[in-house]
This record gives C-alpha cells, sequence and structure tokens, in this order.
C-alpha cells in the first residue's frame, strides 16, 4: 500500500512522537479520489480520515463491530434474536455483517430500502411501515415475487383487502405482520380486539398470509434514566402481550412478535411473548442517545460506542469566542442534542446554518482552531445523518481502510 502524502500529523507519527494532532493543511481527497484509491474491497493507498475533503461520513470499524457483537451478544444471552433495522445505516454491507451475527432478518422502512437490500444480498427482510397507494403496493408485491422472504405489515382492514386483492392479482401469498400501536398514536392499529379482528382478517384473505405482530415503542426508546425507561416499556408492552396472547390463543400463527430498539434492547427480554428486537442506532450511537443514561452508566449511555462521526474543515478563525466549520445543517441535520466535537472540551457546535457548522469556545477550550484544522464530530442523530451521504469511509487507526457506499441513501418512497 502506498503513502500519498505525509501530513505534519502523520509525519509524527512515523518518526516516533507522540500521537497529537498538529494543525496542518491537508490535501483533503475528494470522494471520487477516494474512490479510485479503492478498488477489489482494498484501499491502495494509505489515505488519513484527517485527509479527508469534508465535510466526510466515517465509521471506525473497531467500534462498529464491538457494537454489533455486544448485541449478537446479549440476544444470545436473553434468548431472543435480532432483527436490525436498515434504516439506520442503509448500508447492505453492514446489513451482511448483521446477518453473519445471526440476525433473524433486517427490517426496512420503505419499500425502495428494501429492493435495494434485496438487490444487494438480503433475503429476510420485514417492512415495518405500510403502504396504503395502488403504486407503492404494487411496488411491494413485486418484491415479494422476487424475495419470498419479504414481510408487509398492514395495521386497517381496508389496506389489508387492497394487499390481498394486489397478490392475488400476481399470483401470490404475501406474509404479513399486524402493526399494533404501543400507545403513541403514530402508526398501528389499537391493541386487543381491534388488532385481533385484522389478524384473522389478514389470515383469512385468500393473498396474505398472517405471520404475527410488530409492535415497536418509539416513545420509550429515549426516555432518560434506564429504571424509568424500563418500566414505561413494561408497562406499555404488557398490552402488546395480552394482544399477542389473543392471537396464540385463537389459533393464528404467531412466528412473529417484533418489537423493541436501541435503548431498550436489555429490557426487551422481559416483554413476555416478544421474539425480536428492531435494533437500529446501537450500531452508530449518536447524541441523542448517549444522553439518555444505561443501567450501569446513569450519565451516558455506554452500552455502545459512537462509532460514526462527521470529519469538517475550519473556514474562519476571526470572530471572538468561536470558528465556523464547513459542516453545517445540510452534513449534520439541525437535529438536537447538537453534535459533539470528539476528544475535545469547553467547546460546543452548532449546526443550524446550511453550510456552516458553528464552534462556540467556552471556559477553558481544550483549544483554538487555525483555519484549515480538522475536527471530528459524533453525530447528532444518525439515521437522518447516514441519509445526507452517498458513502462511508471505513476507519482503522485513523486510516481509511473501506468505502462502503450508502446504497439506500434517498431512499424515501
Ligand atoms: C419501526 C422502527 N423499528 C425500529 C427502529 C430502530 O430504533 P433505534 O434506532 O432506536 O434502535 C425504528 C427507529 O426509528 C423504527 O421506526
Amino acid at each position: 500500500m502506498k503513502t500519498l502524502s505525509l501530513s505534519r500529523r502523520r509525519f509524527l507519527q512515523a518518526s516516533g512522537a507522540a500521537a497529537v494532532w498538529v494543525p496542518t493543511a491537508v490535501v483533503g481527497y475528494t470522494a471520487q479520489e477516494m474512490r479510485g484509491f479503492y478498488s477489489n474491497g482494498q484501499m491502495t493507498v494509505n489515505v488519513s480520515k484527517w485527509e479527508l475533503d469534508t465535510p466526510a461520513l466515517c465509521v471506525d470499524l473497531d467500534l462498529l463491530e464491538a457494537n454489533l457483537d455486544k448485541m449478537a451478544q446479549t440476544m444470545a444471552q436473553n434468548g431472543i434474536a435480532s432483527r436490525p433495522h436498515g434504516k439506520t445505516h442503509k448500508c447492505p454491507t453492514i446489513a451482511r455483517m448483521q446477518m453473519e451475527r445471526g440476525s433473524v432478518g433486517i427490517c426496512t422502512a420503505k419499500v425502495s430500502e428494501a429492493e435495494v437490500m434485496f438487490d444487494n444480498g438480503i433475503d429476510r427482510i420485514l417492512n415495518t411501515t405500510g403502504n396504503v397507494t395502488a403504486t407503492k403496493i404494487n411496488r411491494a408485491m413485486n418484491l415479494r415475487q422476487r424475495c419470498p422472504g419479504f414481510i408487509q405489515a398492514t395495521d386497517a382492514a381496508a389496506n389489508a383487502r387492497l394487499l390481498s386483492a394486489a397478490a392475488v392479482s400476481k399470483g401470490i401469498v404475501a406474509d404479513v405482520v399486524v402493526d399494533v400501536d404501543p400507545g403513541i398514536q403514530r402508526t398501528g392499529t389499537a391493541f386487543g380486539q381491534p388488532a385481533l379482528e385484522l389478524a384473522q382478517l389478514v389470515d383469512q384473505l385468500p393473498g396474505l398470509n398472517f405471520i404475527g405482530m410488530l409492535c415497536y415503542d418509539a416513545g420509550s426508546q429515549h426516555v432518560a434514566g434506564f429504571d424509568l425507561r424500563k418500566a414505561q416499556t413494561l408497562e406499555r408492552m404488557s398490552a402488546a402481550t395480552d394482544t399477542f396472547d389473543l392471537m396464540q390463543r385463537a389459533g393464528l400463527n404467531t412466528e412473529i412478535f417484533s418489537g423493541g430498539g436501541t435503548g431498550t434492547y436489555n429490557i426487551d427480554h422481559w416483554v413476555r411473548g416478544l421474539t425480536d428486537v428492531q435494533v437500529g442506532s446501537y450500531i452508530f450511537m449518536d447524541a441523542q442517545y448517549l444522553a439518555i443514561g444505561g443501567a450501569t452508566d446513569t450519565v451516558s449511555y455506554s452500552d455502545f460506542h459512537a462509532s460514526l462521526t462527521i470529519m469538517t474543515t475550519v473556514l474562519n478563525d476571526q470572530h471572538e469566542g468561536r470558528a465556523t466549520s464547513d459542516a453545517g445543517a445540510k452534513a449534520c441535520t439541525i437535529n438536537q442534542p447538537w453534535p459533539i466535537i470528539k476528544g475535545e472540551s469547553g467547546m460546543s457546535y452548532r449546526s443550524t446554518s446550511d453550510e456552516f457548522g458553528t464552534i462556540l469556545y467556552e471556559d477553558s477550550p481544550s483549544r483554538q482552531y487555525k483555519v484549515g484544522d480538522k475536527l471530528e464530530l459524533i453525530v447528532s442523530h444518525c439515521d437522518p445523518v447516514v441519509n445526507l451521504y452517498d458513502q462511508l469511509y471505513v476507519i482503522k487507526d485513523d486510516t481509511v481502510v473501506a468505502i462502503w457506499p450508502i446504497s439506500a441513501r434517498g431512499m424515501s418512497a
């Protein structure tokens, strides 16, 4: 492997000096140049993450793998499965890593995401969002024709009838789960009798095969404090378990009872009947999740590592108490809590301007940035940030070791 340039930082490392960051103007390899250095799954030259053109989205491979392993081990210990949500990474390479670790399938939020996953070798897919228009239903059934492991969600009788008619017209019987509302009034039908009746209808319709239920409690994932989160989750999900029991007693196929997420991954096995967790963010983490606290670390949710970062460059250092960088809302979103400047203290970050980020110095900042300096941000909310980038730089020991396409980026339809 060649080393194209030796930045001042890399020179210090190569010469045996302590690995300290020394501000310097760096090359700034573009996305296109970087793709040119990547061939047959290998980087042909050594490029540090500090030498990337910015903004650039990076994932630390060791931290990502530690997160994947921890989830797989926890699920094995707790006796439930994982069906991770692909909406977080939109990246078939990461989906394959999840499947290799024993996940029973991958969830998708949109039929377009599901198509990308299937076209890249993922053949067990649960699309957690219902499709209501003729266009989408047709698209979903076309995918089901190609992918027998594709499962769809429904939350209304009229919709189930449309799904069935579309399946019959294509000569298939499509697997369907009933989406049950955990009380957040987003999607899903009501607990109890309404959910049971819908499940029975799905079971009877000629084009559909009822295969279980889904109940994702988005409202509990970010509850701060483990005990509160646990109490709320178990209280809300007990009605889901009762509903699942009703379906079982009615003799329906209850192969799947899917729910849960990163905030409740170590609580979900106490939800009786739950078969698998739809965890998404655990692979990357973000400022939103770090803030909720865990079972042992009450300050930070340190169960998983923050593996996803944005590299950004300082554009202006002329103003008192602040500096301006090139990663604003279009690179970081305007989700809050704001991105966290990795490895620094006494400063905060804002990404309110479209193209510009603001570094605000507080008391005793750990450093003052100069124009051209780079900094690394832990993202505010991983899912929408990933959707802003075409590719993910995979980093090991600060060096780019792979480039993974975010193939389902922009697949919002
Ligand atoms: C239906 C559904 N399942 C699972 C997830 C994954 O949640 P998390 O990223 O909190 O693990 C989400 C995230 O929004 C979701 O909407």
